[in-house]
């Protein structure tokens, strides 16, 4: 599998043919930092195109950004730049080994340390989630990177999608601010589906119990049960993927948590009655 490799940073020599109805937007939250929404992110897009979607990665974490620094790439520009207004935001669209329109994905990379969503004006924030709309017409999918936290523009950049995929681990902090991340996009974006991934989990049986408390205070107290998209597995070598800028699927495809990435994929296009053809 070649696809995600650094090399190939070149622009894409077509863009992607418009659409009449625009890609589904899948924003990946937590709450918590940490838990893994970046790999999650990443899989999900490589697993997506791999089977012949095209797809668009957005790092959505724009004050502390790093879609870039795990595919071990150097974007030319980002959207910081284009929250500056120094760039168009299709103009930031960076392809991944060859882009969309060649068997690759595209992402549009955020600056880390530019401080760029807190500073936003809701305004501003606004118009890139129409911007982002706009461009899902050239895509079949897009992945939105979540940064952490629960402020204000990250609910407005998750009201932009059409579901939400939370990332949650076992650590009692991770499931409260999860929690808390629901409740608040609920309040503020009922419309958007919420669905749940537990991440790193020692067994099947501990993620589901993980899901199960979870989803069971959600039932409790704000009156609906999100759905399990799936549960991913602890496994060392994500950690070290990580760690030497290589995607874990373009190294080791048929690693567990890549599996269970994959069947994340299936089961989130599964419930829009659309077809991952793999
Ligand atoms: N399934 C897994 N197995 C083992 N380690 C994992 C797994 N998923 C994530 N990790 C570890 O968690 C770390 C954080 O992952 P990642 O950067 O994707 O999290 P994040 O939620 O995007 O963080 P942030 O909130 O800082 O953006 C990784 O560096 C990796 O070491
Ligand atoms: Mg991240």
């Amino acid at each position: 599998m070649s696809f995600l490799l650094p090399k190939s940073q070149e622009r894409p020599n077509q863009r992607p043919p418009r659409r009449v109805e625009p890609a589904s937007i899948i924003a990946v939250g937590s709450g918590k930092g940490g838990v893994g929404k970046t790999f999650m992110s990443i899989t999900l897009a490589s697993a997506m195109a791999q089977a012949g979607r095209r797809t668009l990665l957005v790092d959505g974490d724009l004050g502390l950004a790093n879609v870039d620094v795990q595919l071990g790439i150097a974007p030319e520009t980002d959207l910081a730049a284009v929250i500056a207004g120094w760039v168009e935001l299709e103009d930031a669209v960076t392809p991944v080994d060859g882009g969309s329109a060649n068997g690759g994905f595209d992402v549009l990379p955020g600056r880390s340390g530019s401080g760029a969503l807190a500073e936003m004006s809701s305004e501003e924030v606004a118009r890139l989630a129409a911007g982002l709309s706009a461009l899902a017409l050239q895509y079949d999918q897009v992945i939105l990177d979540l940064g952490a936290g629960i402020e204000a523009n990250c609910m407005r950049l998750a009201r932009a999608a059409d579901k939400v995929l939370m990332v949650i681990t076992d650590e009692p902090t991770s499931m409260t601010d999860a929690y808390a991340f629901i409740k608040v996009l609920k309040g503020y974006a009922p419309s958007v589906e919420q669905m749940i991934a537990i991440n790193q989990c020692e067994t099947r049986a501990a993620g589901q119990s993980t899901f199960s408390a979870v989803a069971q205070a959600c039932q409790t107290f704000l009156g609906f049960r999100p759905q399990l998209a799936g549960t991913v597995i602890r496994d060392d070598a994500v950690r070290e993927a990580i760690r030497s800028q290589k995607t874990l699927i373009s190294t080791n495809a048929s690693s567990q948590p890549i599996q269970d990435v994959i069947a994340i994929a299936h089961t989130l296009l599964g419930r829009t009655g659309q077809e991952l053809h793999s």
